[in-house]
């Protein structure tokens, strides 16, 4: 399997995305998002996923525009938070989101929890938006088998990307497997289990590539053909964790790595959440 950094999935809709992308979660918007887009960029990252709540889509505009890099070649991904979920809502949150960013459409909206009785109504203005042409492509994030079949039974367009918390200690196999038969391309958060990377196999399987923990972890999101956003802002590790495309697992590595799962969650549970 050869996958370059700035190679890409096909999405449903045909709409190429980025496997490799920096996840924004907790960088401030005071300067570091920033500069850490822009250092991104500069290292051969075309994929940013941020969200409304994260505060800090000013900052990754910001960064995208710094880079120099034009807009049409960063995928860039937001989300519409909990509290302006709905029909209306949606929409008036997602301009907000775009004037933040400066940006005219996004690559990727996504709904950020599936809060009960509202997602449908919040679907269907994704789907108003993306005929609009202002989201080259829409989908959901924390949804579980049941949700997705509760919105693909009432809704038109299936979401193209479902992103999930997925690491080695939550594999998803059966959330996976529906992924792929309906044609929704998982989307891994949390790849680096938020830096728990003290794993023995990791570090074994690592050693023999002269690679991290953290890049064993990332390869194997590629070779399991799920999407990951890995979190930093350290410049070092930026680069470390996109240093992951000159080496490969074999497929009993990758085997040895799935099978740490425990079905261990660091964030929280999407059917039991009061956010
Ligand atoms: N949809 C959702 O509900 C949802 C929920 C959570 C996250 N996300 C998205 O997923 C992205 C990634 O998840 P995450 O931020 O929760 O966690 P993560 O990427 O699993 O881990 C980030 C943590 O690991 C550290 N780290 C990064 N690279 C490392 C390396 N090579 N070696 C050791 N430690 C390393 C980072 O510290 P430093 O920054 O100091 O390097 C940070 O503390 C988020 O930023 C966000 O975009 C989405």
């Amino acid at each position: 399997m050869t996958i370059a950094l700035t190679e890409s999935t096909q999405l449903s809709n045909g709409v190429k995305m980025p496997w490799f992308g920096l996840g924004v979660w907790k960088v401030k918007d005071d300067g570091e998002a920033e500069n850490t887009v822009k250092s991104a960029i500069d290292a051969g990252y075309r994929s940013i996923d941020t969200a409304a709540v994260y505060g800090n889509e000013v900052g990754v505009g910001a960064g995208i525009r710094s880079s120099g890099v034009r807009r049409e070649d960063i995928f860039v991904t937001t989300k519409i938070w909990n509290a302006n979920q709905g029909y209306e809502s949606t929409f008036a949150a997602f301009e907000e989101s775009l004037s933040k960013l400066e940006m005219d459409y996004v690559d990727l909206l996504l709904i950020h929890w599936p809060v009960k009785d509202k997602y449908k109504d919040t679907w269907r203005a994704l789907e108003q938006i993306y005929k609009d042409g202002k989201a080259r492509a829409i989908g959901v994030s924390n949804f579980q088998i049941h949700h997705l079949q509760d919105l693909m039974a009432s809704s038109t367009i299936v979401p193209m990307v479902n992103q999930v918390e997925y690491h080695p200690l939550l594999t998803q196999q059966e959330l996976h497997n529906f992924s792929k038969e309906n044609h929704i391309q998982l989307m891994a958060w949390s790849p680096l289990m938020q830096g728990n990377l003290d794993q023995s196999v990791l570090a074994e399987i690592g050693a023999k590539y002269g690679k991290s923990p953290a890049q064993v972890v990332l390869r194997w999101d590629l070779q399991n053909e799920v999407v990951t956003i890995p979190k930093t802002i350290n410049p070092e590790r930026l680069k470390e964790n996109g240093a992951i495309f000159d080496f490969e697992l074999t497929a009993e590595e990758v085997a040895r790595i799935s099978s740490l799962n425990r079905n261990e969650r660091f964030g929280p549970d999407p059917d039991n959440f009061d956010f």
